[in-house]
This record gives structure tokens, C-alpha cells and sequence, in this order.
């Protein structure tokens, strides 16, 4: 009775030193003072197992836009959810939401509310794959910068982008998410939006957390069809598609998201070699992967697992954290750890992860988003100002056949279903561009033509369809014009997610008013918007310049006008190869050389593409002069420096991209016939002359990375390639 007694008396004092304790100190993890890891493994000593699956999750709330996804969005939002897809552009829900999860859940984990900020939020910029024909990745960050901005404001923590896919077949709808087809390029413009979304420190305000996505070789699926098969070997995984992520990992990425794909008979999503053994274990990711939408359901579909159980636990146990809108793990994770399926363990590990990024994106401490008006978060005078610069260098000067532009007409016809368009011009992925924030191709050419030519208007016809109405006024205003100026293009739902075309030509009724227009004599200046490389083989001869200027976004008008008036010198270089025909795809400049050079060509048309990877021209000309090294012959562990004088040697300031390649003419493996390694953009003055350098590391530039990810240096020739000059260099 005794013992009982103190044992009661001892249990008691015990729970109230326990229950003063917790009332007294705040929990370790909410002390900001402490190590996120220590804060991290504090907060998970204090979850349930229940807590800790929920952390898992992603569920999407708001209007849902993205029309592939389509569906029953919110099934339950319970509070202690991981994460949420964020579909609004007010905060004032988000709060709400957060303010549950926060202050009226056991542990107050915050939310963290992911959107897909691709190129903009409210302020459209030029879709990725122009802004790689910047070669301006100052500029590209900042436009990440301000997208940042807007969608923070607006309640966004986390954006799902960049999307760094190297692609090569412009069938696919996705090529215009990305940078392109080549790994380098990519991996710079990766780094540069990862700066730009998450700054120095992701938990400074207007920062969002950044995903790089959708690992792996997404860009690789057959014949363009999107969530098609992939067929890459470890090989070209490695000096293909790999790259750019190690780039973005290396540049702070908080998260990555996992492709739908299969990869040769690996999902994704369940590709261990690539979420663990690559992601985390090679290159030390201490982030979180997130499935793409549905995809660890998707197993299904792919004949990769019975039922949705095993798919919850092949993904899981192949290191994916977050299932986004499957609910998989929601349902079947639990049991999966009563029948041993999956680790105690590896749920810690999981949720570890997922903690802290939370902690790193500082939203246990500012878990709200403050309050602003969308005046003084949308549209800013210096975002669109941003916009414009960057849709400005975008754009790309392909012909000029005795320098038509810049414009010197006085009477121009402007004709094409682009022409007063507001809405397929901010391309595919838009967020919350609104069509009414437009300026529109007719606008710009109007403020910028004022006063200096008459500008007569026809449309011609629309994108696409068979309505050939229009062609007579089209053809009326091209007769009262000296000059026509033809603006074609893609709708903004030829390209993005599910949008594959089977030719990439333009939509027939176009081609049907170019011809009918040429029928008039006049000359004509073809401007394109697209989302792609659109094929232009067969109406190039038809035209005496053409100019590519994608889809730009909110600005579409100015950047275009001045191009064409001569106010600004394109400067714009092809991230991608132009093919000659759709049939030539994939099309890509750095092929490995095949065993026959002279042969293998197609017997029905050209085999060299239309336009090549770094084609662009100028209102001026540029003089190269020699290629210099600092040595021609190195040890492995030496530095080399090469460099180029270029001078402008035309009539008008411009900006010139030097593009350094580099050739390895034998080696153990065979190697591209061409591998961009270095690019530097300078303004130049008319007569004045910029040396342009390139700080060679041999093992990174030279070498090659096998099949495992390692790199090698062998000792041989190797060249180095500017425009047509070729440098030899001997590795000893
Ligand atoms: C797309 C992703 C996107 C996600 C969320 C998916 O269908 O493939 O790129 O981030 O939806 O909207």
C-alpha cells in the first residue's frame, strides 16, 4: 500500500514536472535560435505516426486551371497536410488555411503552398525556351525574381519550375517549358532561375522554395508524345539530361520533382537510381522530391505495379517524399508499415526531409503572407520594363536578305492572326496572366510607328481552321503596302503539357495566306510566335526576312517593334536547332559523328537543318579575330585561357554572343562532334572591339562523364571551337 502510494505520488510529480515543463519552455523546434536540424529532429521526436504520414501529401486547392488535371481536387484538406497546390492569386484563403494548420493543430507545422510559376505569375515573361535565346542569364534571373515577388505576395511558398528538360523534338508540346536541347546551356539557365525564385535565402520575403523538374530525361519520350516511353541509356542520361539538375543542386534547389516517364522500363517515379543513388546519395540533395500529378497512381497505368498499395510503397521505398494529388501514401502508407513493407525509418527520413525545407523557407516563424493590394504587387512598372528588356533579347534575327530591316517603309501592312492577339502570345503556362494586361503586337507597332509610317491592318485568318474569308482584305492591304509584315504563329495550346503536334509546320491556312500574299510581289518580313522551332523549309524562300519572337508574355507589342524599327539591334541566338523539315526530328547540333559522314542523309530532302544551334543575326557586323590561348600543349592539372577579339565593324551599336565549343576527336567513348561549353554576351560600340575569354578546367570542360557519373580527363588532342576557327590543344 505503501510502495503504491509513492509509486502514485512519483508518477504524479513526474506528469506535472512534465506538464509545467511543456507549459513553461516552448518546444525546441519553434526556437529559432536552434539548428534546423536540430529544430527538424525535435518536432519529429514529437510526431505521431499519423502526423508524420499527412506530411507527405500534397492536395490541391483553388480553381483548378491546369485542364490535364481535371478532376476531383480536394477530396479532404485536413490541417496537418503537407503541402498544398495553391490556385488562387489572393492570399486571404491561404491564410485561412494556414492559420488552422498553425495555431489550431498539436504541433502547428505550416503549411507549404506550391503553385507552377513558370515564367511569370502575373507578369507574363517570354516562355523559358525564349529566354534561353537571351544568353542572358542576368536577365533570366531576375524575371525568376520578379515572378518570385508576385507569387509570394500572393500566397505561394514553393513554384514548381524551373523546368530544365533538354529536348530535341520539337513535336513535343513540352519543349517550350524548358531551355532547349543542350545540357550546358540548360544547366546555366537552371542555376540562374534558381538564384532568381529563391535569392540568397529562401526565407527572406518574395522568395519562393525552387523545383527542378522532372527528373529525369522527361525531354526524351518518343516521337514527342507526351508521358510517352523514354528509351536513354545510363550514358546519355549522364551527358545528356543529368547535367542540368546537378547544376540546379548545386545552385540550392530546396526541391525536385520526379518525371512521369518511363525510363527504360524504370519510371521514374519509382526509379531508385535516380531518387536515391543519383539525387541523394551522389550528389548529397538533402531536399525533398515530390511525384509529379497522380504519377505514383499512375503506376498503374504503366504496368508497374497490382494495385495502389505497391505504389505507394515502390515510390516511397525508391526515396519519393511527396505524393502530389494520388493520395497513395495518405491511404496505404500506415499499412504498408503494419505488413513491414516500408521503414519506421525511411517515414522519419521522409518527413525529415519535407520539415526541413519548411524550416529553411523560415515558415515556422513567418507563416502568413502579408497583405497588399494587387496594384502593389502585380505589374509593377519595373517588372514590365524587365519584361520587355528580356522579350527584346529573345528575339532572333533568322534571315535579312539585303538588310530589309530594319523597317524604312512608310506604307507597311501588318497582316496575321497574331497581329491584335492578347491572349496565345503569353504561351503556354501562364499562372495568372491575364490577356487583359496584354499589349499586344498592334499596340507596340502602333506607339512605335507613330508619326514615322502608316500602318494598315488585315488578319488574314485565324490560327488555324479552314476559313479562308480574310485572305482578300490580306491581299488588298498587301497591294496598298510597300512591304508586308507577316505575323504567323502557334496558339499558346500547341505547346505545353499534353499538347504534342505530329508537324511542327504552320497550321496550314497560314501557309495558305503567306503564299497568297507572295502572290502580290511585295516583299514580306515573316515574324513568328511560338512555342517551338516551327518548321519553315518550305516557306523560307518565300520570304525576304524572319524573325522569331515566341511567345513573349504580357509585353508582346514593344519588344517586337523595336526590333523591326531598328530602336533595338536583335541580339537573339538560337538555343535550339531550326530543322528544315519535321521529319529531320529530334534535331540536335551535338550529334555523335556516324561511321559513313558522307552518307546517311535523307534521299527526300536536305539533312543539314534550316537554321543552326547559335544561328541569330544583327543589324551590324561583327569581325572576329584570332582565337588565343595562354598554352597549347598541358598537363592535366594545368589552367588554360582562351580568347577572342571581336570588333564592330558595322553602322550600329549591338550585342554579340560568343559561343565557345569544344571537340574531342578520339577518345574511349565517342563524343559529340560539337559540346557547348562556355557562352559570354557584350555590348559593343560601333568600331570598338571586346575580348570575350574562356577559363578553361580541363577535367570539366575537356573530360566526359561515363555511364556512372564519373569523370575522366584523357591525355590527346582537343579542339576548341568559335564560329568557324578551330584551336588545337595538346593534353598531355
Ligand atoms: C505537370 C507538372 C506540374 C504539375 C502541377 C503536372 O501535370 O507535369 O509540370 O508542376 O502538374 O500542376
Amino acid at each position: 500500500m505503501k510502495k503504491t502510494f509513492i509509486l502514485s505520488c512519483t508518477v504524479l510529480l513526474t506528469l506535472c514536472l512534465a506538464g509545467c515543463k511543456s507549459s513553461d519552455k516552448e518546444p525546441a523546434y519553434k526556437d529559432a535560435n536552434l539548428s534546423i536540424e536540430k529544430r527538424v529532429n525535435d518536432l519529429l521526436s514529437r510526431m505521431t505516426l499519423d502526423e508524420k504520414i499527412l506530411q507527405l501529401n500534397q492536395y490541391a486547392t483553388g480553381p483548378n486551371d491546369n485542364p490535364n488535371n481535371i478532376g476531383e481536387v480536394i477530396r479532404r484538406l485536413p490541417s496537418e497536410i503537407g503541402s498544398l497546390i495553391y490556385r488562387t492569386e489572393d492570399p486571404e484563403l491561404r491564410n485561412q488555411l494556414q492559420k488552422v494548420a498553425v495555431e489550431e493543430t498539436r504541433l502547428g507545422i505550416p503549411i507549404i503552398f506550391g503553385y507552377d510559376v513558370i515564367h511569370g505569375f502575373r507578369t507574363i515573361f517570354p516562355i523559358p525556351l525564349a529566354q534561353a535565346m537571351s544568353w542572358n542569364p542576368e536577365l533570366v534571373k531576375q524575371a525568376a525574381s520578379v515572378a518570385a515577388k508576385e507569387a509570394w505576395y500572393s500566397g505561394i511558398d514553393w513554384t514548381f519550375a524551373p523546368m530544365i528538360d533538354v529536348a530535341r523534338d520539337g513535336r513535343w508540346g513540352r519543349i517550350a517549358e524548358g531551355y532547349g536541347e543542350d545540357p550546358y546551356t540548360t544547366a546555366v539557365f537552371t542555376e540562374a532561375a534558381v538564384q532568381g525564385f529563391q535569392g540568397e535565402d529562401m526565407s527572406e520575403p518574395e522568395k519562393l522554395a525552387a523545383c527542378l523538374k522532372h527528373f529525369a530525361g522527361y525531354g526524351a519520350c518518343e516521337g514527342g508524345r507526351d508521358y510517352g516511353y523514354t528509351e536513354i541509356s545510363r550514358q546519355t542520361l549522364w551527358d545528356t539530361y543529368l547535367p542540368p539538375y546537378e547544376a540546379g543542386v548545386k545552385a540550392g534547389a530546396a526541391t525536385v520533382m520526379s518525371a512521369f516517364t518511363n525510363i527504360s522500363g524504370v519510371p521514374a517515379t519509382i526509379n531508385k537510381y535516380l531518387l536515391t543513388d543519383v539525387l541523394k546519395e551522389k550528389w548529397g540533395h538533402d531536399g525533398f522530391i515530390v511525384s509529379d500529378w497522380g504519377a505514383i497512381g499512375q503506376l498503374l497505368n504503366q504496368g508497374a505495379t497490382a494495385d495502389s498499395m505497391e505504389c505507394a510503397v515502390r515510390a516511397f521505398n525508391a526515396g519519393l517524399e511527396m505524393d502530389m494529388m494520388s493520395d497513395c501514401y495518405g491511404k496505404f502508407l500506415k499499412k504498408a508499415l503494419e505488413e513491414k513493407k516500408v521503414s519506421l525509418a525511411q517515414i522519419d527520413e521522409s518527413v525529415r526531409r519535407i520539415l526541413r525545407v519548411k524550416f529553411r523557407k523560415g515558415l515556422f516563424e513567418n507563416p502568413y503572407t502579408p497583405s497588399t493590394t494587387p496594384e502593389e504587387r502585380f505589374l509593377l512598372p519595373e517588372s514590365k520594363a524587365l519584361a520587355q528588356k528580356l522579350a527584346e533579347e529573345t528575339i532572333v534575327l533568322l534571315k535579312n536578305e539585303n538588310h530589309i530591316l530594319p523597317l524604312s517603309s512608310k506604307n507597311i501592312g501588318v497582316i496575321g492572326p497574331m497581329v491584335k492577339d492578347n491572349y496565345d502570345v503569353m504561351g503556354c503556362w501562364t499562372a495568372h496572366g491575364n490577356k487583359a494586361d496584354v499589349e499586344t503586337i498592334w499596340e507596340g507597332l502602333q506607339k512605335e510607328f507613330e508619326g514615322k509610317a502608316n500602318l494598315i491592318y488585315a488578319k488574314g485568318c485565324e490560327i488555324e481552321g479552314d476559313d479562308h474569308t480574310g485572305f482578300s482584305e490580306a491581299m488588298n492591304v498587301a497591294r496598298r503596302s510597300e512591304i508586308v509584315l507577316l505575323f504567323l504563329g502557334e496558339s499558346r495550346w500547341f505547346t505545353g503539357e499534353d499538347a504534342n503536334r505530329s508537324q511542327i509546320a504552320l497550321p496550314v491556312i497560314q501557309q495558305e495566306l503567306l503564299r497568297k500574299i507572295k502572290e502580290t510581289g511585295k516583299p514580306i518580313v515573316l515574324v513568328v510566335s511560338s512555342g517551338r522551332a516551327v518548321e519553315l523549309g518550305t516557306v523560307e524562300p518565300l520570304c525576304d526576312a524572319i524573325v522569331e519572337m515566341w511567345h513573349p508574355g504580357t509585353v508582346a507589342g514593344t519588344p517586337i517593334a523595336r526590333v523591326l524599327s531598328g530602336a533595338v539591334n536583335p541580339s537573339g541566338k538560337l538555343a535550339l536547332t531550326f530543322p528544315f523539315s519535321g521529319g529531320q526530328m529530334p534535331i540536335y547540333y551535338n550529334a555523335r559523328p556516324g561511321g559513313r559522314p558522307l552518307q546517311g542523309k535523307y534521299t527526300d530532302i536536305q539533312t543539314a537543318p534550316l537554321y543552326e544551334f547559335g544561328h541569330g543575326l544583327s543589324y551590324t557586323t561583327f569581325t572576329y579575330g584570332e582565337l588565343k590561348a595562354s598554352a597549347t600543349t598541358l598537363n592535366k592539372q594545368d589552367k588554360l585561357t582562351v580568347s577572342v577579339d571581336v570588333t564592330n565593324s558595322g553602322d550600329r551599336d549591338g550585342a554579340e554572343v560568343v559561343h565557345w565549343f569544344i571537340r574531342d576527336p578520339v577518345c574511349s567513348i565517342t563524343r559529340p562532334m560539337k559540346e557547348l561549353k562556355h557562352f559570354e554576351k557584350q555590348m559593343i560600340k560601333v568600331g570598338e572591339t571586346k575580348t570575350f575569354t574562356f577559363d578553361v578546367d580541363l577535367l570539366r570542360d575537356f573530360g566526359f562523364v561515363d555511364e556512372n557519373g564519373d569523370r575522366f580527363l584523357e591525355a590527346g588532342e582537343y579542339q576548341i571551337i568559335v564560329k568557324d576557327q578551330v584551336l588545337k590543344v595538346e593534353v598531355k
